[in-house]
């Protein structure tokens, strides 16, 4: 099968009135995931970053039309083991119909930019199990898999 053309999209921080096009495209990532949402709290969560970076940036990729085709957010932290501020790329998605035209590999390398340039010291990210062309994406930038569980406990 050809390649699909790549596409130039453009990647930005994400302005005001793209916030309900990223809601949807954060719900559709978690949904993905098996993770179903309501939009209040994406959408509380998005507008803290955008109004103080000192919670972290979220960029978004639009094609020609304007249309939003992808996402990535970088969650800021203070890190004992990292030495200083550094950031958890907590989520990256295009939407399927747009993936394999490079638009997950330009917001990696957007995000990684992003995050030198506000002296983050290091980036963490968590992977499902299995997912190998992700995995793969994130070793092109130099990500290193840690022999570490996750585990988290709700407290709402
Ligand atoms: C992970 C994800 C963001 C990647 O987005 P994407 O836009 O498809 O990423 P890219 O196109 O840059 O790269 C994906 C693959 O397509 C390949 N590719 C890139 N441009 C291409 C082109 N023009 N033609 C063919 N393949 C291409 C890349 O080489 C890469 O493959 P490889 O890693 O096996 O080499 C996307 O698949 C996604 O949203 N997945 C669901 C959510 C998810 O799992 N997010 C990560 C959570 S940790």
């Amino acid at each position: 099968m050809p390649w699909p053309t790549p596409i130039d999209a453009n990647i930005s921080l994400i302005q005001p009135g793209q916030i309900e096009a990223a809601i949807q495209l954060f719900r559709a990532q978690l949904l993905e995931h098996g993770i179903t949402t309501s939009p209040t709290p994406i959408r509380s969560v998005i507008e803290k970053v955008a109004a103080d970076e000192k919670r972290g940036f979220i960029l978004v990729a639009m094609i020609e039309d304007g249309t939003l085709v992808g996402a990535a957010f970088g969650s800021a932290f203070l890190g004992v083991e990292h030495g200083g501020e550094s950031g958890w790329l907590e989520e990256l998605y295009v939407r399927p119909e747009w993936r394999e035209r490079g638009i997950g590999t330009r917001l990696v390398a957007e995000v990684i930019r992003m995050a030198k340039e506000r002296g983050w010291r290091a980036l963490d990210l968590e992977v499902e199990a299995g997912r190998r062309r992700v995995i793969s994406l994130y070793e092109r930038y130099g990500f290193q898999s840690q022999s570490r569980a996750r585990f988290c406990l709700k407290l709402e």
